[in-house]
């Protein structure tokens, strides 16, 4: 496995690959891999002749008063992981070669950043936007693999690439859970045992209101009340948000006529959980 730096080695691999006509497949990441990341790269070695893991940082995505100082940088596991699932190039760039001096120029995301994650973390999505077109930009994949887990960021990256004709094709993998159904996050290793014991709670929510739907509940605020219900039996998480929303526009469904996406946040200590369910109706 290669380990690549610079903007420019990172150019002149992915070019001379692209003239080769080898389909390169592209796992962004931010590190502290775990489990749900193995899953993306192996569903990119399944499907592409290259597999490039970016493993960098992204101070734009962080607000002022979050974990970016904090945030886990374990990048000898990262890379024995990377090596481990026969990754080709791991691609973890300095800031300079993301962000340049003279750099300017920014991606403003739209209406799909307003609510949910965007409406708590300001910025946070026009930070991923950037991120991802230049990260685009300098490994020319073919196809990118994100997680469901972060639903609005994937919806988001689709929308990006269709608004922007970046030619990529974004394929969204499914969440990879604990046996207790916590969706895993690199922020998990932050959790007390007590607070472990009570994270999956969201999850719980989640099916509720799944269950709900799928024996018919139709109303958005009775499904909404469902999920609550749920979390308010455990006293440490503090309810962030939960709705049944449309899974293309993000916007709040006041009947559930098809299929749903239901999104929720809570906070634990200092910890923000975010989970998601799609519920097909008809369907699994
Ligand atoms: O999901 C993440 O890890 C990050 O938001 C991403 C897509 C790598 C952009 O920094």
């Amino acid at each position: 496995m290669r380990i690549i730096r610079s903007a420019t080695a990172m150019t002149a691999w992915s070019r001379k690959l692209q003239r080769e006509g080898v389909v390169i497949g592209l796992v962004p990441t931010m590190g502290a891999l775990h489990d749900g990341h193995r899953s993306l790269i192996r569903k990119a070695r399944l499907s592409c002749d290259a597999v490039v893991v970016s493993l960098f940082v992204n101070p734009a995505q962080f607000g002022p008063k979050e974990d970016f100082a904090r945030y886990p940088r374990p990048f000898k596991a990262d890379a024995a992981l990377c090596r481990e699932e026969g990754v080709d190039v791991l691609f973890a760039p300095s800031h300079e070669a993301v962000y340049p001096p003279g750099f300017q120029t920014t991606v403003s995301a739209g209406a799909l950043a307003r609510r949910w994650e965007g409406a708590r973390r300001p910025g946070h999505f026009d930070g991923v936007a950037t991120v991802v077109a230049k990260l685009f930009g300098l490994v020319t994949p073919q196809v990118a693999f994100f997680g469901q887990k972060d639903f609005q960021q994937s919806v988001l990256v689709q929308r990006l690439v269709e608004d922007l004709n970046l030619g990529v094709r974004v394929v969204v993998c499914p969440t990879v859970r604990g046996e207790d159904g916590l969706a895993l996050s690199s922020r998990n290793r932050y959790l007390t045992p007590a607070q472990r014991r009570s994270a999956p709670v969201l999850h719980e929510a989640l099916q509720a209101g799944r269950t709900a739907i799928l024996r018919g509940i139709r109303f958005g605020a009775q499904i909404d009340r469902a999920m609550q219900k749920v979390i308010q039996t455990d006293p440490k998480l503090r309810l962030d948000y939960l709705a049944v929303c449309d899974p293309e526009t993000l916007e709040p469904l006041p009947r559930v006529t098809k299929t749903a996406v239901l999104l929720g946040a809570v906070r634990l200590g200092r910890l923000r959980l975010i989970d998601n369910l799609i519920v097909r109706l008809g369907g699994k």
